[in-house]
């Protein structure tokens, strides 16, 4: 939940590193530091705080070299002090790391080495590292590298420089992202792709045990037992414009307006005139047919959009469908028979709970498709199919675009398997896909309600509380929007199926508690009105989401937000957009820091 970046080349490594920092600060921002090799010494600037704390440090020192390692860190063990900020140098000063992970036997380590001498400068797990390649070197860094790495227990990416041999960067990972950009006569490493986009499309995706070494124009992989890897150049289709904020004042603002075009794109060349084409995903028919249940696996936002998913497979493909948790399903010894599918959904295909999970059930024989949106992400890798979600890179850390991308790659999925396994009509299949290429439209529709949403925002800032309410379909999209209003303001919300009200939450309600309510016209419409009415009787505010032309709605609503009509399946992805408005507005109100709320890193890739 880290960031790293590492740099080898022609050019001052500072500003690379810096701007790459920046790019990577999704990832965590409570510290961060930069370690360049200038003057065959290595230099070290790091700061408790933000890039732009350690920005102002740099500025006052002299950090001029054509290498160098940073680091942009989600505390774990230590907290976030100057001291515990990366890099790390052992207690010579000859070598620097960075890391991105947990080492579980650190405090082995740790022990071992203090017996024999190394005092340490930090609470952190990652300096034992440094210390051991320290010990470890004898004349070839990568040699103590891998010396270092068989004797750690957990997850790593790190990267690590040295005056010893100053003309090279070293690599390596174990359960935690690394990509390596190659350019002409400079080198990149980095953990996520966006932090070098500027420089170069070209990647190569590190795997788990590999080990990397960089100079300015070569790089080779090895495993940790010295065998040599061959290993594929990537061209990565995002470029460099795609992670600016583009005149927006948050990413997060961006996201949801480009939500519209991300759709389009989910749906390009997948979906024709008539009928679906998800031959990417080089899937025998027969496969399809024979599926028993789908067990979907993902966390946070993912887990909603799984939620939908699962009323898509059942509805339409006839397929008894379980959504868990990623985090609960890698320990409740799931009943998975070979005859079952698994999803596994995550924007950053990085998740190491998703991971787990997924994991978990092709060790049960499950055959597996991943929904993830980085290119080359883990998840893409150890699922047997991806489809991917197309949203271009989401910075914002409260996710939105990659939501309404993940409910399109769902509609596509679900819709195939129903085709495939004949369990909708071709009337149906047409009506389907037509609304489908609607989609588009009822979300631009939606976002063009913005300023009311703002205004709502003005009137609720102040409270303390909410309670999001929907049934069937939607109530994932509730606890949708209940999510991202926590996220990013603070506040605390709580989603409720609407009928479970009775069964005790409603002893909560008050005129203090406003209820936003989703109460599209479809089949629960009239279910959904008699739980507004109670919640109405106890002087509850309630914000209604509806749909254009309710008039209805206005004798029991103190206000109103109005989304398309569509058909019942496709509310979720409407009633999103007006929810991810009002979170988005209320904490900009409150002055939050929206793109990196506290606590929160982007990619969760510790358990
Ligand atoms: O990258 P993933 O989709 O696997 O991430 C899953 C969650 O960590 C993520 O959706 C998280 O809940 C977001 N902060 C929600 O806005």
């Amino acid at each position: 939940m880290c960031g790293i970046i590492g740099y080898i080349g022609y050019r001052n490594a500072t500003p690379i590193l810096l701007e790459g920092l920046y790019r990577l600060e999704y990832r965590g921002y409570d510290s961060a530091g930069i370690a360049i090799l200038s003057d065959s010494r290595i230099k070290v600037v790091k700061t408790a705080g933000k890039i732009k704390d350690l920005e102002k440090l740099v500025k006052e020192e002299d950090m001029i070299g054509s290498s160098g390692i940073g680091h942009t860190r989600w505390a774990t063990h230590g907290s976030p002090t100057d001291a515990n900020a990366h890099p790390h140098l052992d207690k010579t000063g000859r070598f620097a790391i960075v890391h991105n992970g947990i080492i579980e036997n650190y405090k082995e380590l740790k022990s071992e080495l203090q017996t024999e001498g190394v005092h340490f400068t930090s609470e952190t797990d990652t300096e034992v590292i440094v210390q051991l390649i320290s010990k470890y070197y004898s004349g070839n860094l990568e040699e103590a590298v891998a010396r270092t790495l068989k004797r750690l227990d957990g997850s790593y990416a790190i990267a690590v420089l040295s005056t010893e041999e100053p003309r090279k960067l070293v690599a390596a990972r174990l359960g935690s992202p690394l990509v390596l950009g190659v350019g002409e006569g400079e080198m990149f490493l980095a953990s996520d792709v966006p932090a070098i986009l500027p420089y170069t499309r070209k990647v190569v995706y590190v795997e788990d045990r590999e080990i990397v070494v960089i100079e300015e124009s070569s790089w080779w992989v090895f495993d940790i037992n010295g065998n040599y890897k061959t290993k594929q150049i990537y061209f990565v289709d995002w470029d460099s414009s795609m992670v600016s904020r583009g005149g927006y004042k948050h990413y997060m603002l961006k996201e949801i307006n480009e939500q519209g075009s991300v759709v389009r794109n989910t749906l390009k060349g997948r979906l024709k005139e008539n009928n679906i084409d998800l031959s990417e995903l080089e899937i025998e028919k027969e496969l399809i047919h024979n599926i028993d249940k789908i067990f979907i696996v993902a966390c946070g936002t993912s887990y909603h959009a799984g939620l939908v998913g699962k009323h898509l497979f059942e509805r339409w493909a006839k397929i008894p469908t379980e959504v868990d948790i990623a985090s609960e399903f890698r320990y409740r010894d799931p009943m998975i028979s070979p005859k079952s599918l698994t999803i596994a959904i995550s924007q950053s295909g990085e998740t190491a709970d998703t991971l787990a999970g997924l994991r978990e059930a092709k060790a049960k024989g499950s055959f597996s498709i991943a929904l993830a949106n980085v290119q080359g992400s883990t998840i893409t890798r150890e699922a047997h199919r991806t489809l991917y979600l197309k949203a271009g890179p989401e910075i914002g850390v409260a996710s939105t675009k990659a939501f309404t991308a993940q409910l399109s790659a769902l509609y596509l999925l679900a819709l195939w398997f129903a085709d495939v396994r004949n369990t909708i009509s071709e009337t149906q299949k047409e009506a389907i896909i037509r609304e489908l290429w609607q989609l588009p439209y009822h979300i631009e529709a939606c976002l063009a309600f913005a300023p009311q949403v703002k205004e709502l925002a003005q009137k609720y800032y102040h409270y303390s509380n909410f309670l999001y309410l929907a049934r069937g379909i939607n109530y994932p999209i509730a606890m949708e929007g209940a999510l991202k209003l926590k996220e990013i303001s603070y506040i605390h919300a709580e989603a409720y199926a609407a009928g479970e009200m009775k069964h005790g939450p409603i002893a909560l309600i008050d005129e203090l508690m406003p209820v936003l309510v989703l109460v599209p016209r479809d089949r629960l419409y009239a279910k959904v009105l008699s739980n507004i009415q109670e919640a109405k009787a106890r002087k509850a505010k309630l914000i209604a989401v509806a749909t254009e032309g309710d008039d209805a709605i206005k004798s029991f609503a103190t206000d109103i937000l109005y989304v398309p009509e569509v058909p019942e399946e496709f509310y979720p992805i409407v009633n999103v957009i007006p929810l991810q408005l009002f979170a988005y507005y209320v904490a900009d109100i409150l002055g939050r820091e929206i793109d990196q709320p506290r606590n929160l890193a982007k990619s969760v890739t510790v358990e």
